[in-house]
């Protein structure tokens, strides 16, 4: 046998083994999905509506929610049983913490795909500006593309707080050419509009939303993230 055929056959032989591994390795590992937020991600049901969408489009066995926490403090009781309850929604906290001290080990600990994230309430009830909010905003995404620069982004339009709305409106009226401005073809940022048409009498009490409100933000949030998971996994 000559040696430059002999040479081919090796890579061929490893080829034909190493490939088909891959490709079920491929197969098995599940697009991450890091629902990230406060309260009104931690204590609600829109997580569990947006995985009734994902389960109604036949996704739900190539996805999965990751975060720190697995919780279901409401009951949520959507349509599909079994659904994933890994989140990293965390009540009281501020975006601002988040961005500074948090999000970086989270995303080491659960790495993510795709990050969807609602934040800033708790940072207008403790009176931070909304330059603090989009400068937390700002951090976030670098410390998310840092963890995976094809990490893709949707950010929400904060649902309205009935105490105190005109900062809520200020950060909301930033988001869309911030989000813009940081967009790239390798990491791109959408924006879920979580906000118009949100009445106050959507919130169980003047912060949360109630169920009416959970199905406003998964009709807002789903659809965006339907079309990232399918890009992904085309
Ligand atoms: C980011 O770019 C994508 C692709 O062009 C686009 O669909 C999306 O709307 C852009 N996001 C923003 C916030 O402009």
């Amino acid at each position: 046998m000559h040696v430059s055929s002999i040479i081919s056959a090796f890579s061929l032989a490893s080829l034909a083994l190493a490939s088909p591994v891959e490709v079920v390795e491929r197969q098995a590992q599940k697009l991450k999905i890091m629902p990230l937020g406060d309260s009104i991600t931690e204590i609600t049901c829109w997580r569990a509506f947006v995985w009734d969408q994902l389960a109604e489009a036949g996704l739900a066995d190539k996805v999965q929610y990751v975060g720190s926490q697995n919780s279901n403090p409401q009951n949520c009781q959507p349509k599909t049983s079994g659904w994933d309850q890994h989140h990293e929604g965390h009540s009281g906290w501020l975006a601002v913490d988040i961005a500074n001290n948090y999000l970086t080990n989270w995303l080491k600990s659960t790495p993510a795909d795709i990050v969807m994230f609602m934040l800033g309430t708790n940072d207008v009830v403790r009176g931070k500006t909304t330059d603090d909010v989009i400068a937390a905003y700002t951090k976030m995404v670098n410390i998310i593309r840092a963890a995976n620069p094809k990490t893709k982004i949707i950010v929400d339009l904060v649902i309205p707080l009935s105490f105190s709305n005109a900062p809520i409106q200020a950060i909301n009226a930033r988001i869309p050419a911030w989000a813009a401005g940081l967009n790239t073809t390798e990491s791109p940022i959408v924006v879920a509009d979580c906000y118009t048409g949100f009445q106050t009498s959507y919130l169980r009490d003047g912060v949360h939303p109630n169920l009416d409100g959970d199905r406003v933000i998964a009709s807002r949030v789903g659809p965006l993230l339907l079309d990232y998971v399918k890009k992904s996994l085309a």
